[in-house]
């Protein structure tokens, strides 16, 4: 009885933060011609695709969400492996959640030595026997490299789920998810500039590879962000070329060091990450960036991070209204729900259902 007594007070608040998929549902128009480029493709950078796409993904997404008990066969017939070789809460359940609530079925793979990688195998070859035996490839690696060498021989799709400091591309499409939920204006491009949002991305672009890939793709909606601040104490000369190149596809990014206090009032998204995979074990930054609920945040901010989270994100700003981070890692279901479905030539048993 005790038990029950406490899930009942662990229900969502009212006041955190929610995504409402039901008017991006309405602000983007429906073209699946735009969905074709993602048909049979592998999935590897966040950068890959063009606005138009990544919105009719977005699009799908957000049907899915505002009707999560509608579709359940799409995926009914094909197989999914999904290999995870690197600890992961979030990408891996959410990835097999989404193929499982579309009707499809899963080979899981949490440790390379129960494969013949522990005998010397190669990558290729694992590749090329998975091309027997499923239809998709979703894989976490340690190595940057895997995910190039596993490619060679794969003629079905492959997903990057985290290829060591290099790329998560489906968590920065969830994270642009969740931005463009939350203001489905932002996706036009006739914006007016006083429209424009302000983020600031307390991280390592050169060290994380979640923060490289949000970055990636937020320069494919330039239009959307007036300014985009990066906060770290660990700038260096690669950092500075690679946010040269985001500037070169007019992100307006500010190097602006460890100064998030100065800035964090006029921030209208605070989007935070602590850790860095390398190899198997993990690096901190940002030690003196903390956030909770004495921070100034503007009024009507939110808070996301790629999560799981340290010390840097405290659990009092759980139940406020800038918590946004627990409705990201749900609506990443559903926009990988899309995405696979797009992927294995299953569109067509959504797209005209109403
Ligand atoms: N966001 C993310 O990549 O979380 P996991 O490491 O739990 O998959």
């Amino acid at each position: 009885m005790e038990d029950q007594a406490h899930i009942r007070t662990r229900e969502k608040p009212d006041v955190q933060g929610d995504a409402h998929p039901k008017q991006l549902l309405r602000t983007i128009i429906e073209d699946g011609d735009n969905l074709l480029p993602l048909e049979h493709q592998h999935i590897l950078h966040a950068d890959q695709f063009s606005a138009e796409t990544l919105l009719q993904l977005f699009r799908l997404a957000a049907k899915y969400e505002a009707n999560p008990e509608r579709f359940s066969t799409p995926l009914q017939g094909k197989i999914l492996v999904s290999a995870f070789y690197e600890p992961s809460t979030r990408t891996r359940l959410s990835f097999e959640s989404a193929w499982h609530r579309l009707g499809g079925d899963i080979m899981s793979i949490t440790d390379r030595s129960t494969t013949g990688i522990a005998k010397g195998e190669s990558l290729a070859d694992v590749g090329e026997m998975f091309n027997n035996y499923a239809d998709c490839v979703v894989l976490r690696d340690t190595r940057q490299e895997s995910l190039m060498e596993m490619r060679e021989s794969l003629r079905i799709p492959i997903i990057n789920a985290g290829n060591g400091l290099d790329e998560h591309p489906t968590q920065a499409m969830a994270d642009l998810y969740t931005i463009f939920k939350w203001r489905p204006e932002l996706i036009k491009k006739s914006l007016p500039k006083d429209e424009r949002v302000s983020i600031g991305i307390i991280g390592v672009p050169d060290k994380m590879r979640t923060v490289r890939s949000l970055l990636k793709i937020f320069s494919i909606f330039p239009h959307a962000f007036s300014h985009v601040y990066l906060f770290n104490e660990e700038a260096d000369e690669a950092n500075e070329e690679l946010i040269q190149s985001f500037r070169d596809r007019g992100l307006n990014v500010v190097q602006a060091g460890s100064k998030f206090d100065k800035h964090v009032s006029n921030l209208d998204v605070v989007y935070i990450n602590a850790i860095a995979w390398t190899g198997d074990d993990f690096e901190t930054f940002g030690t003196n960036f903390v956030l909770n609920k004495d921070t100034p945040f503007k009024e009507d901010a939110i808070v996301l991070h790629p999560l799981a989270r340290g010390h840097e994100l405290s659990t009092d700003l759980d139940d406020t209204r800038f918590n946004w981070y627990f409705a990201q890692a749900r609506g990443a279901v559903f926009l990988r729900m899309a995405l696979l479905t797009c992927l294995v030539h299953r569109k067509g048993r959504v797209l005209d259902v109403v």
